[in-house]
């Protein structure tokens, strides 16, 4: 016999002794982690303040890391198809909000590092077909994502069923499934109220200086390809 025979034979019984829950446990445990940001917290200001982006970064989109993985830990160990269900809004919740911040930091970059600037390409092409020109895209982002009652996200979408790039809107924080994001605004009070108090406009309007249009470019000539 091998030593790795051996070693797999000697470490077999150990593995088999565990409870299933446990296995289960040990599978789900620390799947999701915070993603590091590319820019310092203060690397959007003026635009956004630094304490809103640590606070945003480190303590809200941290909450939603956390809940996501003690909803799927407990989803693991749920005994029946009821309790599963009981435990979905925790999911989609949770879930939600570690897709739409993890993709939100990447839609946003320091303006001394290209933030605010699209420069000629395919996106910017698609915007002025699907809109009629760059300020009317931004201004019926605005409109929309302003309009949004209570919290939820804004959304440059690409419809791979109509080829169109469209806004829309999801409440909460549910992502977004019925197109590929290309720009997503947060529009819960915590992305903006430290700093621009209840004036919704101003914070959308200031947005535009830090977005990413590289990242959005990439995901669109992605999307694009669907
Ligand atoms: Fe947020």
């Amino acid at each position: 016999m091998s030593v790795l025979s051996a070693i797999a034979r000697a470490a077999r019984p150990a593995t088999r002794a565990l409870p299933r829950a446990s296995l289960s446990l040990a599978a789900a445990r620390g799947v999701h982690s915070l993603p590091q940001l590319d820019y310092a917290y203060d690397a959007l200001e003026p635009h956004i303040s630094g304490q809103i982006m640590e606070l945003h970064h480190k303590k809200h989109h941290q909450a939603y890391v956390n809940g996501l993985n003690a909803a799927e830990e407990s989803y693991a160990q749920a005994p029946s198809p009821k309790d599963q269900i009981r435990l979905q809004p925790a999911l989609k919740f949770n879930g939600g909000g570690h897709i739409n911040h993890s993709l939100f930091w990447k839609n946003l970059a320091p303006a001394s590092a290209g933030g605010g600037e699209l420069a000629a390409g395919p996106l910017k092409d698609a915007l002025v077909a699907d809109f009629g020109s760059v300020d009317a895209f931004k201004k019926k982002m605005n409109t929309v994502t302003g309009a949004i009652q209570g919290s939820g996200w804004g959304w440059l979408g690409y419809s791979t069923e109509t080829k169109k790039l469209e806004v829309v809107t999801t409440a909460n924080q549910d992502p977004l499934l019925t197109h590929v994001p290309i720009i997503g605004i947060d529009i819960w009070e915590h992305a903006f109220y430290l700093q621009y108090h209840n004036v919704k406009a101003d914070y959308l309007t200031a947005i535009w200086n830090v977005v990413n249009f590289k990242e959005a470019e990439r995901r669109f000539v992605e999307a694009s390809k669907l």
